[in-house]
């Protein structure tokens, strides 16, 4: 009974609430990162960071640093596995926690692919958090309400498994000067 009533109480941010962990297959990683435009010595953030390979494929193939956040240890456990595999521990960090949680603030890039009612509650956060100029990228889904600076769509077989079609379509977001007196 009060586990029940814990669960009904938690908040729509609670543990897991952005969906389940389904990898963005490599070739999509690629276009993710192009599209970011992350560069040698930027800050790379993958909220809902699965097996790591986003943050891990940006430190190694542009020589960013970054941080991954995942509700599920098992996950955290492996990223840090694959970075270390890939030879970029020194540069990436992989936690585990709740991505509403995490602190943006040092993220040049930041990327998401979250179930589509979870990424528009993110928006308020990430205006608030980064930095003029820092990028956001978002695999699928739109960070309503916020306007995409850049929007690209493919098609890819390897998102069939995955979604039932090959279209694939992703968001770019800049974060706008701050308003004087903010
Ligand atoms: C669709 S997968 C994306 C994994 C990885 N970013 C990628 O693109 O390959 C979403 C991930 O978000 C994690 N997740 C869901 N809700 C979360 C939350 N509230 N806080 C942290 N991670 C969360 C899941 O465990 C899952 O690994």
């Amino acid at each position: 009974m009060l586990i029940l009533l814990v669960c009904a109480s938690a908040p729509a941010h609670a543990q897991g609430s952005g969906g389940p962990y389904v990898p963005t297959p490599t070739v999509i990683v690629d276009e993710l990162l192009k599209l970011a435009d992350i560069k040698r010595g930027e800050f790379i953030i993958d909220l809902g960071s699965g097996d790591g390979r986003i943050v891990v494929t940006a430190a190694k193939r542009y020589g960013a640093s970054g941080y991954g956040i995942d509700i599920q240890p098992t996950l955290v456990e492996l990223a840090r596995e694959n970075a270390r595999k890939e030879g970029v521990s020194d540069r990436v960090s992989f936690v585990a926690g709740d991505l509403f949680a995490s602190d943006l603030s040092k993220a040049d890039v930041v990327t998401v692919y979250l179930l589509p009612s979870t990424v528009p509650k993110l928006v308020p956060k990430l205006l608030k958090e980064l930095r003029p100029g820092a990028r956001v990228v978002s695999h699928d889904y739109p960070l309503e309400p916020w306007v995409p600076e850049k929007v690209l769509s493919f098609n890819f077989e390897e998102k069939v498994m995955i979604s039932g079609t090959t279209r694939t379509v992703l968001y770019r977001y800049i974060v706008p000067p701050r308003a004087p007196g903010r």
